[in-house]
């Protein structure tokens, strides 16, 4: 409800020529485009869940510790149209912005990111537009997780509609780094000497934490034969 009321008044600034007539069917079409985001989350998750759920019968072990899902809002969406510079439309929306539908998936071990990449990526109603492994290659700040842009189909009564989701995997470590992380960004009124200690500590918490997952993948392989994907 209060979404609905947030996105009344974004497109009442954003496109104020238009008639009151012309609003409410932009405000109908962005409902429903946001609705079939939320369809598209919804596959991506329960296909993250199928996996788990196999995998746990192959294997007696669950690889996934939890999944996140959200949607994006409109406040985050108008952000993103102004920084990169980006039309008001529906259209460009849909087509430019690849995180409104977003599934995190918290995995115990790195190599389950991996094996649980590969699953979904040989799925064949899923095509996989882009992926971007900061594990391999962390950002400069010492970010760490395996991102993906994938395409998915949902079903409506009437046709079919292929949809973006972000998904973002990462370990129990990545993410505790990167909750931290984000919430140090937005702490206003830092000075200069105290942001450069905190960027240097979290680089120091990004170093541990990746070791960290390097030692507990160890572990695993030792007391465990290595999984690949077979399910
Ligand atoms: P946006 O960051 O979403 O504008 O898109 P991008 O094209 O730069 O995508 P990228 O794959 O680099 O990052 C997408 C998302 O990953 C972000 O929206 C965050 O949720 C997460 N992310 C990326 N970098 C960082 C980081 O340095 N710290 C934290 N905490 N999260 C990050
Ligand atoms: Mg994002």
């Amino acid at each position: 409800m209060k979404e609905q009321q947030t996105m009344r008044e974004f497109f009442s600034r954003m496109i104020q020529e238009k008639t009151a007539e012309e609003l409410e069917r932009t405000i109908a079409d962005a409902t429903r485009m946001m609705s079939y985001f939320r369809c598209a989350m919804l596959e991506v998750e329960t296909k993250f869940r199928v996996l788990n759920e196999q995998f746990s019968l192959l294997h007696e072990r669950n690889p996934i510790e939890s999944i996140k899902t959200r949607i994006k809002s409109f406040d985050s969406i108008r952000g993103k149209l102004q920084r990169n510079n980006l039309p008001f439309s529906l259209d460009v929306i849909e087509e430019k912005i690849n995180d409104i539908a977003g599934v995190r998936v918290i995995c115990a071990f790195v190599d389950d990111i991996y094996v649980l990449a590969d699953c979904i990526a040989r799925q064949d109603d899923i095509t996989v537009l882009k992926v971007k492994d900061y594990i391999k290659n962390p950002k400069e700040n010492g970010y760490r997780s395996l991102h993906l842009i994938l395409e998915i189909p949902i079903f409506l009564s009437e046709e079919k509609r292929k949809m973006k989701v972000e998904v973002q995997l990462r370990t129990i470590a990545m993410e505790s780094w990167a909750n931290l992380e984000h919430r140090m960004r937005y702490k206003k009124n830092l000075s200069e000497e105290k942001l450069a200690k905190t960027a240097d500590m979290l680089m120091q918490c990004a170093t541990l934490s990746s070791a960290l997952d390097e030692k507990m993948q160890a572990v695993r392989d030792i007391v465990e034969e290595k999984d690949g994907c077979q399910i």
